[in-house]
């Protein structure tokens, strides 16, 4: 490996390093990693910290390991390894996976997984049940005999998102070949039966993999705006809150799906959001409710005091459609309109 090299530079490096709070492994014990058989996770830089420590604790792997780039920049960069933190997935056969995903325990250990087995699966009957349960986005190619071009672009798009989604090769139902996609945290299933090209294949994996209720990001509002429905914002500060309004709120976006998206904007990153919906950024409880008609460009606050539930913001759904409920006048702030509370 490429590591031999800088070892000396490297050692004279550290040796004004103070202690280092986490565990991170030694240049030794890398190498060791990398020379051992089977596979070596590593994350370069302490930002992983906390959720490497609960992964470390269920993989109960040694293969799993970090190493402190700050201290070893040369050896890092001997790696190749040139912005961290960094996770990289190194196999005994020179390949090396880079992680693109979020920095989150569960989302590093399910990636894990998917790069550690074949880019997809086979199954017959039996096992086609469980194996839809797989993963978060499991899909399944249902192959006509003979029909190449369709496997081939499911292999092709297995190989490509691997990382992300588990792909599974399954037997022939009906008379003609069939992509079934099934997001199994939102509980689901997706099929077409008509993806002839690469490019419509693709769109359906990522339609599929899209989460029923998203986090707003920069970047979202054109796509949002211009599909024709009203947004139901919400506004969270803490992945608890955002957890918990999704678990709440996902039969509801189900049921409106034709004519509303549900959205979650985290208030700590998008603070003006806040302001450009009627709410205060001064309160410590930045949680709230809106419903912004796209049409009209029309914004209505929930200015009720019951907690947000699936029950309640139906009914304030309802409230407006049926015209009860005065789009925010942007001049008056929330607390000054909730008298005209009808909730
Ligand atoms: C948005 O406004 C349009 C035009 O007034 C209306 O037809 C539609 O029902 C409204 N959507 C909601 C969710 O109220």
């Amino acid at each position: 490996m490429l590591l031999h090299g800088c070892l000396v530079l490297a050692l004279v490096c550290c040796l004004g390093h103070g202690a280092v709070a986490w565990n991170h492994v030694t240049q030794q014990q890398l190498q060791d990693a990398l020379d051992s058989n089977g596979y070596t996770l590593v994350a370069y830089s302490e930002a992983l910290e906390p959720e490497w420590l609960a992964m470390q604790e269920t993989e109960k792997d040694d293969n799993i390991v970090s190493f402190d780039c700050h201290a070893h920049s040369m050896v890092c960069s001997d790696l190749e390894v040139a912005s961290f933190p960094a996770i990289r997935l190194y196999h005994r056969d020179g390949r090396i996976d880079r992680y693109r995903g979020l920095r989150k325990g569960r989302e590093i250990a399910m990636f894990l997984h998917r790069m550690l087995r074949p880019p997809y699966l086979e199954t017959d009957e039996h096992l086609s049940g469980v194996m839809t349960m797989l993963d978060d986005v499991v899909v399944m190619a249902h192959t006509q005999p003979d029909d190449w071009d369709f496997f081939d672009q499911f292999r092709s798009l297995a190989n490509k998102y691997r990382d992300r989604f588990s792909f599974v090769a399954a037997p022939p139902v009906g008379d003609t070949s069939v992509l079934v996609c099934y997001s199994n945290i939102d509980d689901v299933k997706h099929t077409a039966s008509d993806v002839v090209t690469a490019g419509a294949m693709e769109s359906f994996i990522n339609m599929c993999a899209e989460p029923l209720i998203p986090d707003w990001t920069e970047g979202d509002d054109a796509r949002y705006r211009s599909a024709g429905k009203s947004i139901v914002h919400y506004f969270a500060t803490s992945d608890a809150e955002k957890e918990t309004y999704r678990q709440e709120m996902r039969a509801l976006a189900k049921k409106y799906a034709n004519t509303l998206r549900f959205t979650i904007t985290d208030a700590n990153k998008d603070p003006d959001s806040l302001t450009k919906f009627g709410l205060k950024p001064e309160v410590t409880q930045k949680t709230g409710l809106a419903l912004e008609n796209t049409t009209t460009g029309d914004i209505f606050l929930f200015t009720g005091h019951q907690d947000v539930t699936a029950p309640v913001v139906e009914a304030f759904i309802e409230d407006i459609t049926r015209g009860n409920v005065q789009p925010w006048d942007r001049r008056v702030r929330k607390e000054q309109i909730s008298s005209h509370d009808e909730l």
